[in-house]
């Protein structure tokens, strides 16, 4: 039987970018939550998930959202990553996001920026994976460097094509 730790580790294996989830909360103010768990799933319907802990302080605001978004970090969001992943520091303030569908919070400065309504929310292990309908989504334009996790840390990415 693998250890929790071992599992960890061989997760990390696999290099990702980073995103924030960002929604209201139960009080209606707009937060975010560093994750890597994002995936894209579906293109028609355009669909994506992510996963939240279980433990997460935000656990019992993201089981009563109807709509988030995922923003896409770019390499020079390091420092908003790290507080949207530290704890108890989840609020954004008011000149870093702009409203979306429905007031949905999309971050300023994002590489890419996916409007969602919950299309299924599902209880998997020790997480919730919420599956979202993708309502609108928004790509910048330029060749800005991705903020990189790998290894249970944030690793700079090389933009040159590697085609061998
Ligand atoms: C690069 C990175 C990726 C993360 N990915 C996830 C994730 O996919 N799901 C998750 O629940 N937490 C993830 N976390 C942890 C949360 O961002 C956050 O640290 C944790 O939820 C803090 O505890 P709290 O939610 O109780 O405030 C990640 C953290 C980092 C730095």
């Amino acid at each position: 039987m693998t250890s929790p730790s071992d599992l960890r580790q061989a997760f990390g294996q696999f290099g990702t970018g980073v995103a924030i989830i960002a929604f209201h909360d139960r009080e209606s103010r707009p937060v975010g939550i560093t994750v890597n768990s994002f995936a894209s799933v579906s293109l028609e319907p355009p669909l994506l998930s992510w996963c939240l802990d279980n433990n997460s302080h935000l656990y019992p605001d993201v089981a009563a959202i109807e709509r988030f978004s995922v923003n896409i970090l770019a390499a020079d969001q390091l420092d908003l990553s790290n507080r949207m992943a530290g704890a108890g520091s989840h609020i954004l303030a008011a000149d870093e996001f702009e409203a979306g569908t429905a007031d949905t919070p999309l971050l300023r400065g994002a590489l890419a920026q996916f409007d969602c309504h919950i299309r299924h929310k599902v209880e998997v292990g020790d997480h919730i994976m919420l599956i979202g309908g993708i309502d609108k989504a928004a790509h910048c334009p330029l060749n800005r460097a991705p903020l990189m996790y790998f290894r249970g840390t944030y690793v700079g990415l090389e933009l040159e094509p590697q085609n061998g």
